[in-house]
């Protein structure tokens, strides 16, 4: 990574108010700017945006997406060692959509069919942005139009399928009848920078945009909770084209010139987009496995040993993942090949703080006892569970599964996670969990219900992320002023008016070692509008620095490697932001800058 990792941690700003304000408030001393909303004209003939809602389809193929959530900055000179501060590529995620604000007058239907061309609209504002950004002489931000960088990557891009699940038989649809390849990449929450200079987009709630009525699923879609209506009604469209109908994945709707029912097992993973090769094709990498995935965060690439990542899935009770490359980091060869190879591990945090990595692995005489004995019983919680994995492919398919049967400690849903550069500790947040019961809590989730979230953090053994063992403790607990962290008997934590903040959702460690925790929460009173808070990870001093403006959520942050650009997402803001004139809303990157040039948060 770029920038100087040493002590460099401490909060040198003033704190923030909460607000109700529509607009973004940061420190004294700052200064915000809104950039490259939804609409931005980005590639192909540049189509403006209409304040109307009336871009075509087609338009919205060549303009920036809807809904920024994850996202990173990679110098332009990255390749060639260097580290940019001035120009570079903006890659981020479009989550999902607002279709009230897309189309002139919301989601249409004509005899209950969707029109073409509002479906096309809708899977061409999901997807991925890669927008070439240069900074001027004045220090003003602005895209570099004609640049051959700039792409969007949609719900309907052509990818390739690689790793284990590659060719299954269980990914085999009209489109690819070898199950090497898919179209789009839906529901892209958060990401991860990889160590040799790609992106990887998470697919998190994909399920939400498939159809099955059928009176039984198999359970790689029941586990997800495949509905039998879509969210969208994408497979209502009115032409019934292949590339819309695929969305119905029931197995009346398959006919044996249209047979989708394996669509949805296309989805589910974290896809590599190379932002510096435009004609590459986006490439999903199964090894990493299937299931909700928020993000992932690479640790530290070292010469000569595994490549290991972190990747949380973030629905109630749901899990945390490692993967370790069963080939070594070489910084002259590494590519995404290392992803494809090697042992994908979910956590188990003991009540005593230590943790244990259980490996998901048919090759695992442990593991293959569980799931053998899981046949006998002929369930696995809720689900039946009547036939052993097939291959290491059918298990990773169904990772979730896999991972209720290694004994995996369900969590609070777990969302980003974050390396710390200076200790190699790791740190995730769990949202919430309005669910969970009183009596079914555990150490690592002590709260039931647990309706404001905490972050949690780990020491891998001898602090090699390969390890199979760790040292976990809870960093913080969210919540209203006077909520309290306690280690030993001590409070190390008391929010105040000057931090307390609900439902932490992104986090990110910067080049100095500033840990930035973002919300997704409740706007009630006391929290109001979702926030952005600095940290320090040594001595846990916690100060609001940004506050959003109404009705958003605050997601996706980096900066340039000097530290003196930040970006930060706002998504789904509500109307007049960050147009004070349009009442419709625009999902919009801010760049915020401080005055004086230095570093941000210093
Ligand atoms: Fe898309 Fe878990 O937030
Ligand atoms: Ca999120
Ligand atoms: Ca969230
Ligand atoms: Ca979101």
């Amino acid at each position: 990574s770029p920038g100087n990792p040493g002590s460099q941690v401490e909060l040198g700003f003033e704190p923030v108010a909460v607000s109700t304000l529509n607009k973004v408030v940061v420190p004294a001393g700052y200064t915000a700017t809104a950039f490259v909303p939804w609409g931005t004209p980005l590639t192909g003939g540049l189509p403006e945006f209409r304040t109307d809602g009336t871009n075509s389809g087609a338009d919205q193929e060549s303009q920036v997406g809807m809904h920024h959530d994850g996202m990173h900055f990679f110098p332009i000179d990255l390749k060639s060692g260097g580290s940019s501060s001035a120009e570079g590529l903006l890659v981020m995620n479009h989550e999902y959509i607002n279709q009230d604000a897309l189309h002139p007058a919301g989601a249409t239907y004509v005899n209950d069919k969707r029109p073409d061309d509002e479906v096309r609209k809708e899977i061409a504002a999901h997807g991925v942005s890669v927008i070439h950004v240069k900074r001027d002489g004045n220090g003003a931000w602005s895209v570099v139009h004609g640049s051959n960088y700039n792409r969007r990557v949609t719900g309907g891009t052509e990818m390739d399928i690689r790793g284990p699940v590659r060719g299954f038989d269980k990914l085999v649809t009209k489109f690819s009848p070898d199950g090497t390849r898919t179209r789009g990449t839906l529901n892209n929450c958060s990401m991860g920078p990889t160590p040799w200079g790609t992106y990887m987009a998470a697919e998190e709630n994909w399920h939400g945009y498939f159809a099955n009525g059928d009176a039984e699923q198999p359970r790689e879609q029941v586990r997800h909770g495949v509905g039998d209506a879509s969210r969208y009604d994408w497979e209502l469209a009115e032409s019934g084209a292949d590339e819309f109908v695929r969305f119905n994945i029931s197995t009346l709707a398959a006919s044996a010139a249209e047979d989708y029912r394996n669509e949805a097992n296309t989805y589910g993973f974290m896809v590599e987009i190379d932002p510096f090769n435009p004609q590459s094709k986006p490439q999903k990498r199964t090894a990493l496995g299937r299931f909700g995935h928020e993000g992932v965060i690479f640790a530290p690439a070292k010469q000569g040993k595994p490549v290991v990542c972190y990747s949380g899935d973030d629905s109630r009770f749901e899990y945390i993942y490692k993967f370790v490359s069963a080939n070594n980091y070489d910084a002259a060869t590494a590519d995404g090949s290392l992803l494809d190879n090697g042992t994908l591990y979910v956590a188990r945090f003991n009540d005593d703080g230590s943790g244990d990595w259980l490996p998901l692995s048919l090759d695992n005489a442990g593991f293959v006892a569980k799931m053998n004995a899981a046949v006998n019983a002929g369930s696995v919680g809720s689900i039946p569970f009547t036939a052993p994995f097939s291959s290491q492919a059918d298990l990773l398919l169904n990772t979730r599964l896999a991972a209720d049967i290694a004994g995996a400690t369900p969590m609070d849903r777990p969302e980003w996670g974050a390396v710390d550069p200076n200790t190699g500790e790791v740190y995730f947040t769990l949202t919430n969990n309005s669910r969970r019961e009183p009596d079914d809590t555990n150490a690592a989730n002590p709260l039931g219900p647990n309706p404001t979230g905490h972050i949690i953090r780990w020491m891998e053994k001898g602090n090699n992320h390969a390890a199979t063992e760790f040292e976990w403790d809870i960093f913080v607990f969210a919540g209203e002023a006077g909520t309290e962290t306690v280690v030993d008997g001590n409070a190390v934590v008391t929010l105040d008016d000057t931090n307390l903040f609900n439902s932490p959702d992104g986090l990110w460690f910067d080049y100095k070692g500033k840990l930035w925790i973002q919300t997704d929460g409740s706007d009630a009173p006391p929290y109001q509008n979702n926030m952005m808070l600095a940290a320090n990870p040594e001595t846990r001093d916690i100060r609001r620095f940004f506050v959003g403006p109404v009705g958003c959520e605050v997601t996706g942050v980096v900066t340039t490697p000097d530290c003196k650009t930040m970006f930060v997402n706002i998504q789904h803001p509500e109307a007049n932001w960050p147009d004070a004139s349009s009442e419709r809303p625009r999902d919009a990157t801010v760049i915020v800058t401080k005055d004086d040039g230095g570093v941000i948060g210093s």
